[in-house]
């Protein structure tokens, strides 16, 4: 890791690279870092709303640092995991190159620049966000992913130079084959390939005498453990280089052993058995994190969704940070790796297309090149809704032959798809591109057919839903599904409110509700699954609304973190955790007409009472997903009772909240390591003095940090709120609000304390180790 104590400078300067620069003066932070985040919302950002309404411009990121003479006459590399964007980087005033797009991984050579034994020696890095808009979401801008300096022997494997596949499977045995690329070398050098299990035990072994540039070696696995979504086994390969004896590098990659394929008829297969993939796509941002990339949020993302079960990922609409796909290979996602949103033709005024001609191969080649071992990849992807699919555009169906062959070039074991909302013939990228798998985009009520549509093609959702929802927020009746319209116009003379109800009855206008969708995709066998229209909410695209709404209404999850009702839907439908999830609140008006839903599995029949008194008996029938009731409001207790065959599985109670009167803090973690990276996300509610979370309490609080801690962002899931994400106050939004906690590089305790005016204050204690 090469993160530690950097210097940035916000704005552009002309001697930069200058290793004479005095830079003393510059703020002094640790990578990854976004500075758009830390900006300020404003209507008048270049950005739009769709990119968030957060500034981009231009920064510069120093280093100075010494290589001892030990150093001499190895090999240095510096590796950027992803800089948004057109960054540039020198060493020691020597100019190593430029990359534009933000999401590419790439690596220089530093090892004839620098100086050993001493120094100083300054990398000096310039980001230019400044031209806007360039995305269609909220980007960040800065070195926002890792960055690592790699000593290595002259004589070493080369960068991603290993490539695993295994083309033969089977309960019996899988056949391994690693081919990896050795740099040259006068005098023979020796390379093992040692495959491990996933304890580190030694499973077998190959040496390779003698090699020059690229070996293939072809090892055997005896009754190999698979991977699966549910299972997701891991052996470790060791490739190590020798020269009679003394190692010169040695390198781990992790193999996943399964076998998968995409039937025209029956869809998705892993291991043999069919498999519907029940993914989500997700935008790279950490709400209040911005795009500055942290493992352990990274994680929690995917630990809610597989808790929802979803066991898929599209990383709309670019190669992702590295961190999650060893994530995904660990925890069994099968991943749609997306390239690119743009071609040659733009979406917004300064986006990839103007890098379009002179770097598309070798951005897509490097993202195969970077992601083809990882096990979770199931489907490479191409772009997203690219320009080139509308009016028989001849380029369609070139651009898409060439993309396909440039990745068919470097691993033929995933199918390609391209995800297009031109689902028809006449589009030139399904009908004349080479792609394995037709990826639609949204159309449900047209899904039925699209196996007659595209006659002998396997195809995947590649993109659906866009329901749109506010967490806590409820508009009835619940059982009319509210399409927004499209125009802007239209939406200002709805008089808008700035929130989607989180009943599953809210939907972009091309969209589609939770429970539609999911009922044809589970009904229609040749449609190898979906990939949601978000699992987490983000920052930008504020759908159907303009400013001041800034985030998105996408998410199943809100941008804090907290999920919306239809998470429960899901984790209904998708998982045998037992569920019972009846909403809404209960603080309304008396009298008012309210619709009560609940979501359950494992049972017959929900019972709904309300202050004791029975609502009814409700089962779901006729394919519905759900069952609800429409009561008038009284104020009290709404209890739900599940039962199969008439015992009790689950009870849960609504119940009507008083004043607020307490904070209270729930961390979600209380001991977390003291690296200066682990974080806690401790979620915030306001209470009554029962306990009941207060459904419309949006109470500023006030946070502070005592010992060995920092707060690394606020958040409350508001799609409006143009508080600070790095600040030490937040309102609370629908009763809560999330601070995150981050810990220092010393071990201690961190006191967090939460004040807010006329409420009961709380604190928690949570240890860094
Ligand atoms: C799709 C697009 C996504 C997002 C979504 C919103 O057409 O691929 O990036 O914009 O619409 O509904």
């Amino acid at each position: 890791m090469f993160n530690q104590d950097w210097r940035f400078q916000l704005g552009d300067v002309t001697n930069g690279p200058d290793t004479s620069l005095n830079d003393s003066q510059w703020r002094r932070l640790d990578l990854p870092h976004d500075w758009s985040i830390e900006g300020e919302f404003s209507e008048k950002a270049p950005s739009g709303t769709g990119g968030g309404a957060l500034p981009g411009g231009i920064g510069w990121y120093r280093k100075t640092f010494t290589m001892p003479m030990t150093a001499k006459g190895k090999s240095i590399f510096i590796e950027f995991d992803g800089v948004y964007r057109n960054s540039e980087v020198w060493i020691n005033g020597h100019y190593l190159g430029k990359r534009p797009y933000g999401y590419s991984s790439f690596v220089y050579e530093l090892t004839q620049h620098l100086i050993y034994g001493g120094g100083p020696n300054v990398i000096a890095v310039r980001v230019d966000n400044s031209q806007q808009p360039n995305s269609r979401w909220y980007s960040g801008s800065g070195i926002y992913r890792n960055v690592w300096l790699t000593t290595l022997n002259p004589v070493h494997i080369e960068h991603w130079g290993t490539y695993l596949t295994t083309p033969d499977v089977s309960s019996e045995s899988a056949t391994v084959v690693i081919k990896t690329q050795v740099q040259k070398s006068a005098a023979p050098v020796n390379l093992t390939t040692i495959i491990q299990d996933a304890n580190g035990r030694e499973v077998t072994r190959h040496t390779e005498k003698d090699v020059r540039a690229t070996v293939s070696q072809t090892l055997k696995v005896s009754a190999p453990v698979l991977w699966s979504d549910e299972r997701p086994y891991l052996y470790r390969v060791v490739s190590q280089l020798d020269q009679g004896g003394r190692i010169l590098d040695r390198y781990e990659t992790p193999l996943g052993i399964r076998t998968f394929k995409f039937d025209v008829e029956k869809g998705f297969f892993l291991n043999g058995k069919p498999l519907k993939i029940r993914g989500v796509c997700n935008h790279h941002d950490l709400g209040s994190l911005g795009a500055a990339v942290n493992t352990r949020a990274i994680e929690r993302q995917l630990e809610m969704l597989k808790a929802m079960g979803v066991n898929g990922i599209r990383t709309s609409h670019n190669p992702p940070a590295p961190e999650l796909l060893d994530l995904t290979d660990r925890m069994g996602f099968i991943v749609m790796d997306e390239a690119f949103d743009i071609w040659k033709i733009q979406k917004t005024k300064y986006d990839y297309h103007l890098d379009w001609d002179e770097w598309h191969k070798r951005d897509l080649e490097d993202m195969v090149l970077r992601d083809r071992n990882h096990p979770s990849i199931f489907i490479w992807s191409i772009g997203n809704e690219v320009m080139e699919q509308w009016n028989n555009n001849a380029a369609g169906g070139t651009i898409t032959r060439e993309l396909t062959a440039i990745v068919r070039n470097l691993d033929r074991t995933r199918p390609i798809t391209s995800a297009t909302n031109g689902v028809s013939r006449d589009n030139k990228v399904i009908m004349e591109g080479d792609l394995d798998l037709v990826g639609t985009n949204y159309h449900h009520v047209k899904l039925p057919e699209f196996a007659k549509m595209f006659p002998g093609r396997a195809i995947i959702g590649a993109e659906t839903n866009s329901s749109v929802h506010t967490r806590g927020s409820y508009v009835m009746p619940s059982d009319e599904i509210r399409r927004w319209p499209r125009k802007e116009e239209d939406i200002l003379k709805l008089g808008p409110t700035y929130e989607c109800s989180a009943y599953d009855n809210s939907t972009a206008p091309w969209g589609a509700a939770h429970e539609e969708q999911w009922k044809l995709v589970k009904n229609n066998d040749f449609f190898s699954g979906m990939y949601i229209w978000t699992g987490w909410d983000y920052i930008g695209e504020p759908t159907p609304f303009p400013w001041p709404a800034v985030s998105s209404y996408f998410g199943i999850i809100d941008l804090a973190g907290f999920p919306k009702d239809p998470f429960y839907f899901y984790q209904s439908e998708w998982t045998n955790t037992p569920v019972l999830h009846v909403f809404p609140h209960w603080n309304w008006k008396p009298g008012e007409t309210i619709d009560v839903v609940a979501y359950y599995n494992n049972a017959d029949e929900v019972e709904l009472f309300l202050n004791g008194r029975s609502q009814g008996v409700k089962r779901k029938e006729g394919g519905v997903m759900h069952v609800f009731w429409r009561l008038a409001f009284e104020p009290g207790v709404l209890k739900a009772v599940s039962r199969k065959n008439g015992q009790v599985v689950l009870t849960r109670e609504v119940r009507t909240a008083a004043q607020a009167s307490q904070i209270v803090l729930i961390p979600d973690r209380k001991t977390i390591k003291a690296d200066g990276v682990d974080l806690s996300f401790v979620t915030v509610k306001i209470v009554d003095r029962n306990g009941t979370l207060v459904p419309l309490a949006d109470n500023l609080i006030k946070f502070e940090v005592i010992g060995d801690g920092s707060i690394a962002g606020v958040d409350n899931g508001n799609q409006i709120s143009h508080e600070s994400f790095k600040g030490n106050q937040r309102k609370a939004f629908h009763g809560m609000a999330l601070v995150i906690v981050q810990s220092k590089q010393k071990a201690g305790r961190i006191v967090l304390k939460a004040t807010s005016a006329n409420l009961a204050p709380a604190s928690v204690v949570i240890n860094a180790r």
